[in-house]
């Protein structure tokens, strides 16, 4: 360790004065930047802010996965070479340096330290991308990157693209060793000419109905279209919207299992109830926790309540696809056959395109909200708590009522007061 390192925390804080003169690194680090050590459970979380100070790491795939989507490390070095260097491997790698290498003086930062007496270079990088380039993931199919504002003081956005065909094509290999090369080039340009863009110009417009018909109190817990771009055939290829970050409530730590629960349902029964959408992929990866509360992404495979799909051959026969291959569909067929499911409220929604099918799958993913890693240390889960064992009875009656006649739980609407009773009883 260097005696840099050993002054880390008190250069940290004058470098963090120096950054200050950036009103938008002020603001973002006075919110997020003492999060980490608020509670044990924000200590597990992914960082908002890492400082790496000479010799500390300062690899970016390593920083990439320490940091939340969004996230950004400051790096800081008395050697200018190594500073400029690292800059340039973290660009490559999923970041936009939002502060190119600079340096301080010490004169400027006041240091007494005759040690220190000499030039302090760092830069700020931000996390943009959600895998590392060339990574890949099965939890998403998309390009999604933060954008950074157009105009000062203007917020970061969400980016969501076509992806590039290459990927596509490198995802598809995966999938199906065995198929040949054309028949793989053959399907990359179906998904991306035809599949992809006719799914986001239908998430443009899911988001638009979404804004529309969404009652006041639920604002900023669905994304809002910023602008889209369009191909010459009229389907959109680039849709930007507000990004909805993962963040603590603004007025306090994070929010209990029930908390998350009670907040969830109570959303899906207004998309359902209130505005009319289906979402149909309300997988934990398309929740958000955020400074307003939980909030739902990824309208990409969603429907309006009563949306005839039969009009189009195209949509009905992706619709039926998904229906019968995505997660959600598999898992509902799976506890369906093993028994763990027998209220006939989902058989409506068994391989259809319905209501019941995001009732599911939120029932049974309030039980487990930390297998979204981004959730750590924004909800609290103990699988042995009281509440958690009185989650997992509100969802065992939800799948396998008593009554098999008379479910109680019918709708999300039901499973709020489910959650509430939960609340009430005080567990
Ligand atoms: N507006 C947003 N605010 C916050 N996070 C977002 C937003 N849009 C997307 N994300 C994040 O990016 C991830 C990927 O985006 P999205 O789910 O829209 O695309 P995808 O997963 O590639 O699509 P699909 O689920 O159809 O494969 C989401 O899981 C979420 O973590
Ligand atoms: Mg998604």
């Amino acid at each position: 360790m260097t005696a840099l390192c050993k002054e880390n925390s008190r250069l940290i804080d004058r470098l963090t004065a120096a950054l200050m003169s950036d009103s938008g690194f002020l603001a973002e680090f006075g919110r997020f930047g003492h999060a980490a050590a608020s509670s044990p459970a924000a200590a597990a979380a992914l960082a908002d802010f890492l400082f790496a100070v000479d010799k500390d790491p300062h690899e970016p795939d390593e920083i990439f996965r320490k940091l939340r989507w969004g996230g950004q490390l400051v790096y800081i070095s008395r050697d200018a070479a190594e500073v400029a260097a690292t800059a340039t491997r973290f660009a490559d790698r999923g970041y936009l340096i939002v502060q190119p290498p600079a340096f301080l003086r010490d004169s400027f930062l006041g240091l007494r330290l005759s040690f220190l007496g000499r030039k302090l270079h760092y830069f700020v990088a931000r996390k943009v991308t959600l895998v590392l380039p060339r990574e890949f993931s099965d939890r998403f199919t998309y390009q999604v990157e933060l954008h950074p504002p157009q105009k000062p003081g203007e917020p970061w956005s969400v980016l969501k693209q076509i992806p590039a065909p290459e990927r596509v094509a490198a995802r598809l290999r995966k999938r199906f060793p065995d198929v040949t090369e054309e028949i793989i080039q053959k399907r990359v340009r179906k998904f991306t000419e035809k599949i992809f863009p006719v799914f986001l110009t239908r998430e443009a417009a899911m988001l638009k109905i979404v804004e529309k018909n969404l009652p006041a109190e639920y604002a900023g817990r669905f994304p809002k279209v910023l602008d889209l771009e369009k191909d010459d055939a009229g389907f959109v290829r680039k849709l930007r919207m507000t990004w909805l970050r993962n963040s603590l409530p603004r007025d306090g730590g994070p929010l209990s299992q029930v908390e998350f629960a009670r907040q969830a349902a109570e959303l899906l029964h207004v998309l359902h109830d209130v505005i009319g959408v289906i979402h149909l992929d309300l997988r934990l990866d398309n929740i958000v926790i955020t400074e307003r509360g939980v909030g739902f992404v990824d309208f990409g495979s969603s429907v309006r309540v009563g949306e005839d799909l039969s009009d189009s051959p195209l949509l009905s026969t992706i619709f039926d696809e998904l229906m019968r291959t995505s997660e959600i569909q598999r898992m509902l067929e799976k506890m369906t056959l093993s028994g763990t499911v027998t209220s006939p409220i989902f058989e409506a929604g068994y391989q259809k395109v319905d209501k019941t099918v995001d009732f599911f799958y939120l029932a049974l993913q309030v039980n487990n909200p930390l297998s979204n890693p981004d959730f750590q240390g924004l909800v609290v889960y103990d699988p042995s708590s009281d509440a958690a064992k009185a989650l997992r009875k509100l969802t065992d009656e939800t799948l396998k009522p008593g009554n098999l006649n008379n479910p109680r739980y019918r709708t999300a609407a039901d499973f709020v007061r489910g959650v509430q009773r939960i609340e009430q009883a005080g567990v």
